[in-house]
C-alpha cells in the first residue's frame, strides 16, 4: 500500500512505499532534493521541515547535523526519514538565525552548544624503525615509543601483537589510543577504520547500534529480547533469582554477555565492519542490568534503601567482559543515579537535553523498568516507574516485538476495528504501539469501561461488527482483534482481560510517576512546556492513544506532547561519538534528585487512581510537528 508524501514548494504529491526514505521517494518521483553526502546522514543538504503529519523521532544524525533546536522545530534529514504515514514536508526552507550549526554563523545567546564529534579514539599512522643493530640493544616497544610520542600504557595484550604488526609492512603501523592508553597496534595504515557500539540493555529488550566514530554515521542496528527474561520478567524477580546465589548471578551475566557477542557478530556480518576495528562501546541500562553485566551481586539493590554498589561512570577493557572485540577496546558504562534510576535515565536526559532546558519539561522513558524525569536547567528530579513489559510485547497473550506482521496501529472506524500491520505483512500479534491503540479504540467503542473491564454483559449496545468480537470464553473475557483470515492472520489474535490489566499496570506506573514528580516539584500543568515520551516501540507511539488511556496526564494539551523514540539508546550513541557528551552524563547524574515513590505517603492513592482509564470523551485534536 503506497503512502502519500506531499513535497513543498510545488506541491508535488508522491506515492511512496512504506519504509522508503523521503529522499528516495522524492528522487524516484523526479523531485530534486540535494544529497551532498549521498544520503548517509553526514551533511544537511537534504533537510526538510514537517508541515503536516508527524515527524519521526530524531536519529543521531538528525541531532548531530541539525542540532536539537531545529529538530524540535520539526526539521529532519530526509535521507533518514522512513515514510510510515502521509506527511507534507517543505524542502530546505529558508533558515532563520537559529541555524548556526548549518551556516556556521554566530550562535544566538542561550542556544545550546552544538554537539562536538570527538569519540576520544585517536588513530596515528607511524613509521617505526625496527631494531637492527645487535650491539645496540633495544626492543620493539622502545622502537614504537621512539616513533610515537605521548603514549604511556601499552598493555600485555597489545605487546603480544607487536612483533608481527611491526614487521608486516616494514615498520608502518597504526596506533590506536584512548587518552594515553594504547588500545591496538595494527600493521599498515588503518586510520580510516574507527567504529564503536552503543548498547542499551533493557530489562526486556537489548539494542546494539554500530557507528562510524569520525562522522557519527549509524551503520547498523540489532535488537533482541534480553535472554535473562527466562529467569524473571521484571527487575525484582531477576534480583530475587540472583540474590545471594553466585551460581545464578553467573548465569545472568553469561546470558547477557552471550547475547552481546551474538549482536557483535551479527552487526559485523551485516555491515562488513570487522570487529577488530571496534574500539569503543558505550552501555546504558538500569542499575540492575548494569550490575548483572559486570557480574556484581544486585542483592542490595533489591533491599531498602536500594543502594547500588557503584554509581560512578566506569571504563573497562572489553577483555574483562569477554566481549569478542579487541581485548583493549574500551567499554564505557554511563553513571547511575539510584537503585531504580539507572544509566538509561541519564541517557534519556542526555538525548532530550532536559538538563539544559530553560523551561520545565518532563521526559517519560516507557520500559519494563521505566523512569520519569522532570526539570529544567535549574533542577532535575527523577523517579522510577516500573511499567512492566507489556508495551514491549511481553506478558501479553498475543504480544510480540515490533517486527513484520505485528499489528502496530488500531483504530475504531465505522463501528469496527481497523488494523494495520508492520510491513503490511499477515497479522501475527500485537506490538506496543498497537496494544496502546487497541485499548484506546476499545475505550472509544465502549467495549472496555473506565475500570478496565471488558463489558461483555453490555455488548448488545455495541455496533454489530464490534459486538461479534466481544465474548466470554469460559471465565475469560476476550476481544477478537483478528479472526483467522482477517488481515492475513493464520490464527486468531485476541486481547484478553488480563492483557488489559497489564496495560493498566503499565500506564498506572507511568502516570503516577508523572503525577508524583509534579506533586513533589509543585508544578501545575500550565508550567510544563513539553512532555517527551521515550521508548522503543518499533513504530511511533500514538500520542492520542496515550492520552486516551491516561498513560500521560489528560490535563496536558496534545500539542505539548512529543514522541522522541528510544532516547536512552540515543543518549548512548551521543556519549559514544562525543567525549564531551559522556562527560556531561556524569554532571547530569550528579544533578538528578531521586524521588522515592514507594516511601511517599500519597503514592498508593495516586497509583490506584492512575490505574483507571480517564472518563473523558476521546480527543480529536490534530497532529503536530516533532
Ligand atoms: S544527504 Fe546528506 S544528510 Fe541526507
Amino acid at each position: 500500500m503506497a503512502i502519500s508524501v506531499t513535497i513543498l514548494p510545488g506541491p508535488r504529491v508522491l506515492d511512496a512505499k512504506p519504509g522508503t526514505t523521503i529522499l528516495k521517494a522524492a528522487h524516484a518521483g523526479g523531485v530534486d532534493i540535494t544529497a551532498t553526502c549521498g544520503g548517509r546522514g553526514r551533511c544537511t543538504s537534504c533537510r526538510v521541515k514537517l508541515v503536516a503529519g508527524t515527524a519521526p523521532p530524531p536519529t543521531i544524525m538528525d541531532e548531530l547535523q541539525l542540532g536539537d533546536a531545529l529538530v524540535r522545530e520539526g526539521y529532519r534529514l530526509s535521507c533518514q526519514w522512513p515514510v510510515t504515514e502521509a506527511v507534507t514536508v517543505q524542502v530546505a526552507p529558508p533558515l532563520d538565525d537559529t541555524t548556526f550549526q548549518i551556516l556556521g554563523g554566530e550562535r544566538p545567546a542561550g542556544a545550546p552548544e552544538p554537539i562536538s564529534l570527538d569519540a576520544g579514539i585517536d588513530k596515528r599512522v607511524a613509521q617505526v624503525t625496527l631494531p637492527k643493530d645487535e650491539h645496540r640493544q633495544t626492543s620493539d616497544l622502545e622502537a614504537l615509543l621512539a616513533a610515537v610520542g605521548s603514549i604511556e600504557h601499552v598493555p600485555p595484550t597489545v605487546l603480544k601483537t607487536l612483533p608481527a604488526a611491526l614487521r608486516a609492512r616494514d615498520g608502518e603501523v597504526t596506533v590506536t589510543t584512548f587518552g594515553r592508553d594504547v588500545l591496538a597496534v595494527e600493521a599498515g595504515d588503518t586510520a580510516l577504520h574507527k567504529f564503536g557500539l552503543a548498547i542499551d540493555i533493557g530489562t526486556t529488550s537489548v539494542v546494539t547500534t554500530l557507528m562510524e566514530l569520525e562522522s557519527g554515521e549509524q551503520l547498523a542496528a540489532v535488537s533482541s529480547l534480553n535472554p535473562q527474561a527466562v529467569f524473571g520478567g521484571d527487575l525484582m524477580s531477576r534480583i530475587a533469582f540472583a540474590q545471594f546465589d553466585p551460581g545464578n548471578l553467573r548465569k545472568l551475566q553469561t546470558r547477557i554477555i552471550g547475547l552481546l557477542n551474538q549482536h557483535i557478530e551479527q552487526i559485523s556480518r551485516e555491515s562488513g565492519v570487522l570487529t577488530k576495528w571496534i574500539y569503543k562501546v558505550v552501555v546504558v541500562g538500569n542499575t540492575c542490568m548494569h550490575h548483572l553485566l559486570l557480574g556484581i551481586d544486585p542483592s542490595y539493590v533489591g533491599l531498602a534503601p536500594y543502594a547500588p554498589v557503584v554509581r560512578h561512570p566506569l571504563i573497562l577493557p572489553a577483555r574483562d567482559l569477554f566481549l569478542k572485540l579487541p581485548p583493549e577496546a574500551r567499554v564505557c558504562l554511563l553513571p547511575l543515579v539510584a537503585g531504580f534510576v539507572g544509566a538509561d535515565a541519564v541517557g534519556v536526559a542526555l538525548a532530550t537535553r532536559i538538563d539544559e532546558s530553560p523551561a520545565l519539561r518532563i521526559a517519560v522513558d516507557i520500559g519494563t523498568n521505566g523512569e520519569v524525569l522532570l526539570g529544567s536547567r535549574e533542577r532535575l528530579w527523577a523517579c522510577s516507574a516500573p511499567a512492566g513489559p507489556a508495551l514491549e510485547g511481553a506478558q501479553i497473550r498475543h504480544g510480540m516485538r515490533a517486527a513484520v506482521g505485528a499489528i502496530d496501529r488500531v483504530a475504531a472506524e465505522e463501528g469496527d476495528l481497523r488494523l494495520h500491520t508492520i510491513g503490511d505483512g499477515p497479522a501475527q500479534g500485537l506490538c506496543g504501539s498497537g496494544l496502546l491503540d487497541a485499548v484506546a479504540a476499545l475505550l472509544d467503542l465502549g467495549v472496555v469501561d473506565w475500570t478496565g473491564l471488558i463489558d461483555v454483559e453490555g455488548r448488545d449496545r455495541l455496533p454489530a461488527p464490534t459486538r461479534a468480537r466481544v465474548e466470554m470464553r469460559g471465565e475469560e473475557r476476550v476481544v477478537v482483534l483478528a479472526r483467522p483470515g482477517e488481515h492475513g492472520a493464520e490464527r486468531e489474535i485476541t486481547l484478553t482481560q488480563d492483557d488489559i490489566r497489564q496495560v493498566q499496570l503499565c500506564k498506572g506506573a507511568i502516570a503516577s510517576g508523572v503525577a508524583m514528580l509534579r506533586h513533589v516539584a509543585g508544578v501545575g500543568p500550565e508550567q510544563v512546556e513539553e512532555l517527551m515520551l521515550a521508548g522503543g516501540f518499533g513504530n511511533y507511539l500514538s500520542i492520542r492513544s496515550a492520552l486516551r488511556i491516561g498513560l500521560i496526564p489528560p490535563d496536558l494539551p496534545e500539542g505539548k506532547i512529543r514522541y522522541v523514540g528510544n532516547a536512552a539508546a540515543l543518549g548512548a550513541q551521543l556519549a559514544l561519538v562525543s567525549e564531551a557528551e559522556r562527560a556531561r552524563a556524569e554532571v547530569i547524574a550528579g544533578r538528578i534528585e531521586h524521588v522515592s515513590l514507594a516511601a511517599h505517603p500519597d503514592f498508593e492513592t495516586i497509583f490506584v487512581e492512575c490505574m483507571n482509564f480517564p472518563r473523558l470523551p476521546p480527543r480529536t485534536e490534530g497532529v503536530r510537528a516533532g
